[in-house]
């Protein structure tokens, strides 16, 4: 193998400039020259690339967001979109890519191997969506965003004895919302896993505590709870009505998708691009790496989505159910 691409793509993630750098330097180590494309399959189309060097990937761990920047690329879609990308990558000898994205990008890079251009994997998102992963690069920094977040909103909402409704970001997954929502002591977590009832999960729950002497309170709620955007308005007016209490939304946004990463972030990355290089020096392609019992493993690209599309159909997640089950339990 003498010449592969690095690109990141979809939504950014913390801890992403770990990932590319330790691919890169691990890639220079094995003698092989590394192409960054900047702004993910957009750039790859558009033939938007520079080779790295190892002083290059200097200065990067600590920061967020990536800096080979990223996209969403419509045009990826299309098979004559996808043949140009190929078309780029033969031009210019790529061999393999390495992709750090969400299970969009995963979908990309496998009609790509399709296509003839073999790649690997590194889950990056947010979200930590990805099925056969217990971790995607960028969750850890995100819940300790909100968190961070949260605890100053709370320190409002209790000086005028409010109720917040924080709306997080997850796409269609609760795990930033339970897990944040744990760390900040929220009265009611809502999120896409489980169905909810206002009345019983927030109204109910709120009263209850409201008798032992709570006299502010946390709602966490994820972004995709249902098709109303922003919900976390409509939902802190309806507590406000039932309970009298005063209310408030935050929908915390693309704040929680930035800043520096965390020790955990940095070194799962930096585990993440080193084994895919490794991969590809073994002759694997193909593959995505995934965190499975602390340790890192690779499933095949079509094993994986697979996995995305079989959860989908069962309704399956991965979600720690007996995590949200103590929560229920505790947060009173
Ligand atoms: O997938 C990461 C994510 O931040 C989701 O949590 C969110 O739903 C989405 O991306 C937002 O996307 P965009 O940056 O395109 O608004």
């Amino acid at each position: 193998m003498k010449t592969i691409a690095v690109l990141t793509s979809g939504g950014d993630a913390p801890g992403m400039n770990a990932a590319i750098r330790a691919v890169v330097r691990t890639a220079i180590d094995n003698s092989i020259k590394v192409l960054g494309v900047q702004r993910g399959y957009k750039g790859l189309i558009n033939n938007n690339m520079y080779p790295m060097d190892i002083r290059q990937v200097s200065d990067k761990i600590q920061r967020g967001g990536t800096m080979l920047y990223s996209a969403r690329c419509p045009e990826f879609l299309t098979v004559e979109g996808r043949q140009k990308a190929v078309d780029v990558c033969k031009a210019n000898n790529i061999e393999a890519l390495v992709v750090i994205g969400g299970d969009g990008s995963f979908r990309g890079a496998a009609d790509l191997s399709d296509m003839g251009i073999p790649s690997i994997c590194i889950p990056g998102t947010i979200d930590n969506d990805i099925p056969c992963s217990d971790y995607t690069i960028g969750y850890d920094t995100c819940m300790n965003t909100i968190m961070q977040m949260v605890d100053r909103v709370r320190d409002t909402t209790e000086a005028h004895d409010r109720c917040s409704v924080v709306e997080v970001m997850g796409n269609n997954a609760g795990h930033l919302a339970l897990n944040a929502g744990i760390s900040v002591g929220a009265t009611a977590i809502l999120i896409p896993e489980v169905p909810f009832d206002i009345e019983k999960d927030v109204i109910g729950r709120i009263r209850r505590t409201q008798k032992s002497g709570k006299r502010h309170f946390i709602v966490m709620i994820s972004e995709k709870i249902n098709k109303e955007k922003h919900f976390a308005y409509k939902l802190a007016d309806m507590i406000e009505e039932k309970t009298g209490i005063e209310s408030r939304a935050v929908v915390l946004g693309h704040v929680q998708r930035g800043g520096s990463p965390t020790v955990r972030d940095r070194v799962i990355a930096s585990q993440m691009g080193h084994y895919a290089i490794n991969l590809l020096v073994k002759g694997h392609f193909n593959r995505v790496i995934a965190v499975k019992d602390s340790k890192l493993v690779d499933y095949s690209i079509r094993d994986a989505l697979n996995i995305v599309d079989e959860n989908k159909r069962m309704g399956k997640t991965k979600l720690n159910m007996s995590l949200y089950n103590m929560a229920l339990e505790i947060s009173i």
